[in-house]
């Protein structure tokens, strides 16, 4: 007497159902670790030497630099070959009148990670894809040409550099408004701004794969008329 259960369809029997279970799971937890490394691979922080290696070569730099990137002229400029904009590090740059040790550099931008937190600049900004949009994306602020020279940020703040700029606007956003919103004053003290400012340099120059994608198009509304790129 045949078994019953001989001519059922494969699709129809649980064990092949739980094998596949098992398998795809499998898979999938692998595949998961993998990814994990790789990226861990691609966030991590590159080291002073590196910077220094790959700028006097010419050569990629990793897409989280050193926080001695502050010593260093940042660009923001389109690659044909990935179809967006990339940052490129330039030459040595002053940064609030000096160049910045491994170290200084280090706290420096520590500092101003603790003030971005403490202030909670993220409940009206967004840095790295997170907080809000109430008001500008901080993520490549610092390129932004409204606080380059010839830009209205360094004439209305009084100041000859970038850093100066920002560095004066955060601690009295009130003074200076731009916008159609205004910043409120955080109660941020000097030694704060500079390392927010450290923070926003450093930020701008990670590699994000072109985002935030509208950045160009805002950038080249100012070029043509506009008051701010925002
Ligand atoms: C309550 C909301 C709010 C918080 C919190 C806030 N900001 Fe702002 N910020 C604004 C608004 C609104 C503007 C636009 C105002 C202007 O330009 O006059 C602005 C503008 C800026 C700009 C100029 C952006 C550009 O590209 O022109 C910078 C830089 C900035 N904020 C940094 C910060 C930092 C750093 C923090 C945290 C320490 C912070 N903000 C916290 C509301 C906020």
């Amino acid at each position: 007497m045949a078994n019953e259960n001989e001519n059922l369809s494969v699709w129809t029997s649980i064990s092949f159902w739980r094998r596949s279970a098992a398998w795809v799971t499998g898979f999938a937890v692998i595949l998961l670790i993998w990814l994990t490394f790789d990226t861990m691979g691609q966030i991590s922080m590159g080291t002073d030497a590196d910077l220094q290696k790959a700028v006097a070569e010419g050569k990629e730099i990793n897409r989280v630099p050193a926080p001695t990137v502050i010593n260093y002229h940042i660009d923001y400029k389109m690659s044909k070959t990935r179809g967006h904009e990339v940052p490129v590090i330039g030459a040595k740059e002053p940064f609030f009148g000096k160049e910045w040790s491994p170290k200084e550099a280090a706290a420096l931008l520590h500092l101003g990670k603790l003030t971005v937190q403490a202030k909670n600049c993220m409940n009206c900004h967004t840095l790295l894809g997170n907080g809000a949009y109430y008001a500008p994306d901080l993520t490549k602020a610092w390129l932004d040409p409204a606080w380059q020279k010839g830009g209205p940020m360094q004439a209305m703040t009084n100041t000859g550099t970038t850093e100066e700029a920002m560095a004066k606007f955060l601690q009295n956003p009130s003074q200076y408004p731009t916008h159609a919103r205004m910043m409120p004053n955080l109660g941020i003290t000097a030694q704060e701004a500079k390392g927010v400012v450290a923070f926003l340099k450093h930020m701008s120059s990670i590699d994000t794969n072109g985002f935030p994608r509208n950045f160009s198009k805002t950038v080249e509304q100012f070029k043509t008329g506009g008051t701010n790129a925002h």
